[in-house]
């Protein structure tokens, strides 16, 4: 797995949308991860503690995600409108705060005794709600304002030159990560798209996992709809063992 699709859709005068898709993915990651903190019951291990993994897991991808844009696109965007990414690099470093501030939470949590636990968890979910609230202006903001310069900045050529950058250095394993909330938070046709690119580029034995990953994320209407636009027989890969 080495290549996420354009984000621009073919044979559309629409200009490449660097951030939407991996927000969409972002978002969902950020309410599925609240709504397992909230769910969760304190005295039942496995569930706590699965809620809590689940946290983790959103708050590095938050953070990776983050780290990408203030590595990569706003280098870029400075160099030709100096200013513009100031606000929202103050924003990253507040994020950044909050989110080890979330992870202190969790480490303590799991170190209380068990008759904390309950009031501690609930704690902790609306602290991290706040945080994925405070997120997802940010994230508004982006796909708004911030967009905007970009297209006046930047050519669509060098827009996805920067998203081809940033997915080259995922490690695997966040890779796969994205790719799950990706295919949960995507239209069909968008991850009709993006196998088709992976098609191009990869060997059936490493495009069969990356496809039963997405499978695992679809439920069976979208899932056979998407098959119909791969000509894939719905039997055809197997989920993830
Ligand atoms: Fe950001």
């Amino acid at each position: 797995m080495n290549s996420l699709p354009d984000s621009r859709p073919a044979a559309t005068p629409q200009r490449f949308d660097l951030y939407g898709p991996i927000h969409k993915a972002l978002r969902l990651a950020m309410n599925d991860a609240v709504r397992q903190l909230g769910r969760a019951d304190p005295e039942d291990a496995g569930e706590l503690h699965a809620a809590l993994a689940q946290a983790e897991g959103l708050l590095a991808l938050a953070r990776s995600h983050l780290e990408h844009e203030n590595r990569f696109v706003h280098p870029q965007l400075e160099a030709r409108v100096v200013g513009s990414c100031a606000a929202l690099g103050t924003e990253h470093a507040e994020h950044v705060e909050a989110i080890e501030a979330l992870h202190d939470q969790i480490d303590d949590l799991r170190a209380a005794p068990a008759a904390e636990r309950a009031q501690r968890m609930h704690l902790l979910y609306r602290r991290m709600a706040v945080f994925c609230a405070e997120s997802q202006l940010h994230m508004e903001r982006e796909e708004s304002e911030h967009t905007t310069a970009l297209w006046r900045a930047c050519s669509d050529e060098e827009l996805l030159g920067l998203d081809r950058r940033i997915q080259a250095q995922l490690p695997p394993a966040e890779m796969q990560a994205w790719l799950r909330w990706i295919a949960g938070s995507a239209p069909v046709p968008f991850l009709a798209a993006m196998l088709t690119d992976m098609r191009g580029a990869l060997p059936p034995q490493a495009l069969d996992p990356v496809i039963g990953l997405v499978r695992s994320e679809l439920d069976e209407r979208r899932w056979r709809r998407l098959c119909a636009r791969l000509c894939l027989a719905p039997d055809a890969v197997a989920l993830p063992g």
